[in-house]
């Protein structure tokens, strides 16, 4: 009996081309050009490297897992994102940085919205440890350099164990983190304990991820930002120790020359009316340049 062609026999191809018709109503034109990519790229990974049922199955188990594991504290999908280097790559297709602006990387998924606002040169350590003290200094300010008043800054960084507050039950919510307004002249003063190296959580699914392609975890000591003013695009970006070793092997892939900054260590006290700090300290000197928003 002559078998009789029809929809339910296709090949790879014709499949591929049946579910991009398929989705060819989509009303919104950005979604339907996303997924008609999505669908021809996933396709054509799937058909590149033969895969099987069980491998299928295991990729399909890994990414439960991913979504399993996440809650209100942890974001593991971020995680595998910034470990393939997707994110790195969404900012450096977004980044359309104007000459002299202060370039932007990955938020990461240690970020949280709501904290607490610190006094001009408070700190945002509220649990003692034995790393020195480190005051961040420097201006906000335009692509002509004239200082963005009261703008706001949001800083964040983990403690010296490596961990974020949001990750180790030992710390006091918003321990090593919090926000800034900048003066009138656009100047601030942070002070945090000086940042350290660290790995990122390796006890879930990434974790395995890493394990199973033999790469370390870890990501070089640095300050993370958030900038917002009025009138400016927002920045989000961080500041690496330049003198740090995993520079050029970040897990995360995040590291941008232009963001490496020298940690300066003073031997002299400071003695302010406001807030002391006891010799030996380190110190961050850092402009930002901020973009203004498009004109429309
Ligand atoms: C972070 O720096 O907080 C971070 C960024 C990406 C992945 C993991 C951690
Ligand atoms: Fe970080």
């Amino acid at each position: 009996m002559k078998a009789t062609q029809t929809m339910l026999n296709m090949t790879e191809e014709e499949l591929t081309q049946v579910v991009l018709n398929r989705y060819e109503n989509t009303p919104d034109v950005r979604l339907r050009e996303i997924l008609h990519s999505l669908i021809h790229h996933a396709h054509a990974f799937v058909r590149d490297v033969r895969l099987t049922e069980d491998e299928w199955l295991k990729g399909v188990l890994y990414l439960t897992s991913v979504g399993q594991i996440c809650d209100d504290k942890r974001q593991e999908m971020i995680l595998l994102s910034d470990n393939l280097g997707i994110s790195m790559l969404v900012n450096l297709i977004s980044a359309n940085v104007a000459e002299g602006a202060t370039e932007s990387t990955v938020v990461g998924p240690f970020y949280v919205p709501d904290t607490e606002e610190k006094a001009w040169g408070e700190s945002i350590q509220q649990l003692e440890t034995d790393e020195m003290p480190m005051q961040v200094c420097g201006s906000v300010v335009d692509l002509e350099g004239n200082g963005i008043p009261h703008a706001k800054m949001e800083v964040w960084q983990t403690n010296t164990n490596g961990m974020y507050d949001i990750q180790d039950d030992q710390q006091p919510v918003n321990n090593l983190r919090g926000w800034y307004r900048a003066n009138e002249q656009g100047q601030f003063l942070i002070r945090t304990v000086r940042p350290v190296c660290y790995s990122i959580p390796t006890d879930g699914p990434v974790g395995v991820l890493l394990a199973a392609t033999d790469r370390h975890p870890w990501r070089p000591a640095h300050l993370h930002v958030k900038i917002t003013a009025p009138g400016y695009k927002t920045l989000i970006t961080h500041i690496f120790d330049e003198d740090d070793p995993y520079l050029d092997s970040d897990v995360v892939f995040a590291v941008k020359h232009s963001l490496t900054r020298k940690f300066e260590r003073i031997e002299s006290a400071v003695q302010d009316s406001q807030n002391d700090l006891p010799a030996p300290y380190f110190e961050l000197r850092n402009d930002f340049v901020l973009e203004p928003l498009e004109q429309h």
